[in-house]
């Protein structure tokens, strides 16, 4: 037997598989497995997988089709599937891919060491079922070492006719206050500077947890978690995501206004700019709406960055329509807008609708928006020209070893001179003197004693 089996891990989809994969390659730390970079060097395999727009599940198949025909070659290769297409598929995956050891879906994340020990006995296994998560008693393995995210909310109890996510990450389960401060100071030990607070729709925080004021409020709401969490030493930011335009606060704009740790970033999806789809959608709010919460953030943070998400080419989208959500972009400006073109989701209902549009008019409608979009992010960017902003060193610029980069508390990205050793976790005000659509360059600006 070799001394210590090696694993590796390639994560698609958004920031809770991110989190999920840094918890499983904790668990897999402490069963004596270590981490290679190559999966081809490894003796574990796994895939934590996205099922978002079909683009992101065929990515997985082709990957995994390479290791299953490693396996041939390497009998006691094991191959895991992860995430929201084993969810999705469950033993399909099996038919379809019989090389896999093991098929689970992200609620049972946690329980991967107890899913390898079957495995190990010799069996094939699915893990699907729905279950009440188990609180998180690993030590995830985390990438950065400054910035670390903080599941607080799993799951989603919305139903937008396009997405797929309530299927496969369930319903919600809130984690209590007091579990997630305690993660949050067991990170401030290990010296982790900021905590980017997690949920798919993290304004439902709280809503399956008991608490209510006398006055009849919810106590147990993520307003009252920013306020429980803020104190917390060593902490020095918090950010959270993401939020959703139908239960988005002023309660909450409020708390992000007094607690200065609370970065005034906010991403919050609006999909689409025209009131017709978005109620196709089932989104519960309408693009006005969506207005005033953005000028509501704007009238306690004026300089607030905002971003979101959008989709082009939703089924029975008119061109009339399509243009709504130009204006919507081109009036608020964005700092940052993840795009998309519709993509007919299994199990979906929107999938089942006659109305869909060809691929011609959605590559033209994504790309018109895209360049919109960077346009507008350019033109955002100016405002930093000059100015003196706080960034928090996370790395080296893989790009130029001679600089640092990190973020402002805006989350632009940015990058400077200096040595990561020295810097790395340390907040350092920088005045910008280069500005592109999506990132910054300046110059340290040292107090001179
Ligand atoms: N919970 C978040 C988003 C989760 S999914 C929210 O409510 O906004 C991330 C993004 O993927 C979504 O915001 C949406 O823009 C996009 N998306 C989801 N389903 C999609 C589909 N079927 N086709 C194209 N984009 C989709
Ligand atoms: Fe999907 Fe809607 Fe839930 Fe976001 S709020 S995860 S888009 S169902
Ligand atoms: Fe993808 Fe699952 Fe996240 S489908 S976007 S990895 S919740």
């Amino acid at each position: 037997m070799t001394a210590s089996r090696r694993y590796h891990i390639t994560t698609f989809g958004c920031q809770m598989n991110k989190a999920d994969s840094e918890r499983m390659a904790g668990i897999l730390d402490s069963m004596d497995f270590h981490w290679v970079d190559d999966p081809n060097d490894a003796d574990l395999v796994l895939y934590n997988t996205c099922t978002i727009r079909d683009n992101a599940e065929q990515k997985v198949y082709s990957y995994l089709g390479r290791q299953a025909k490693r396996k041939h070659e390497k009998p006691d290769l094991t191959l895991v599937v992860a995430g929201c297409v084993a969810q999705q598929e469950g033993e399909a995956l099996l038919r379809r891919v019989p090389e896999l050891d093991l098929v689970m879906g992200p609620q049972h994340a946690n329980r991967l060491d107890d899913l390898l020990a079957q495995v190990f006995a010799g069996n094939q296994v699915v893990a699907t079922d729905p279950i009440h998560i188990i609180e998180d008693i690993t030590k995830p393995r985390r990438d950065s070492k400054v910035s670390a995210w903080v599941n607080v909310i799993y799951g989603c109890n919305e139903r937008c006719t396009y997405c797929v996510v309530p299927g496969v990450r369930g319903v919600e389960q809130s984690r209590t206050p007091e579990a997630i401060r305690a993660e949050m100071e067991e990170l401030a030990r290990q010296g982790y500077k900021e905590v980017t607070l997690l949920g798919q729709n993290i304004d439902a925080y709280g809503r399956d947890l008991p608490g209510v004021t006398p006055e009849g409020r919810r106590e147990n709401t993520l307003t009252d978690l920013l306020y429980y969490v803020h104190d917390i030493e060593g902490i020095d930011r918090i950010r959270f995501a993401t939020s959703h335009p139908r239960y988005f606060t002023e309660r909450l704009i409020k708390a992000c206004y007094e607690l200065p740790k609370v970065c005034e970033h906010f991403h919050i999806p609006f999909q689409s700019g025209d009131n017709d789809i978005l109620k196709a959608m089932s989104r519960g709010y309408t693009q006005e709406k969506y207005r005033r919460i953005i000028d509501l953030v704007r009238h306690y943070m004026p300089d607030a960055s905002i971003s979101a998400d959008a989709i082009v080419a939703f089924p029975g989208e008119t061109e009339a329509q399509f243009e709504n959500t130009m204006k919507l972009v081109d009036d608020i400006g964005f700092d940052l807008l993840n795009t998309a073109a519709y993509s007919p989701r299994p199990g979906t209902p929107a999938a089942e609708w006659e109305n869909q549009l060809d691929e011609t008019t959605k590559a033209d409608r994504l790309q018109r928006l895209n360049h919109l979009v960077s346009t507008k992010a350019a033109e955002r960017s100016q405002r930093y020209l000059g100015r003196v902003e706080e960034v928090m060193v996370e790395d080296v610029n893989p790009r130029d070893p001679s600089q640092v980069m990190g973020r402002t508390r805006g989350n632009r990205l940015t990058f400077f001179e200096g040595a990561i050793e020295e810097l790395k976790g340390k907040t350092i005000p920088v005045k910008i003197t280069t500005v592109r659509a999506f990132s910054l360059s300046g110059e340290p600006v040292y107090a001179t004693a």
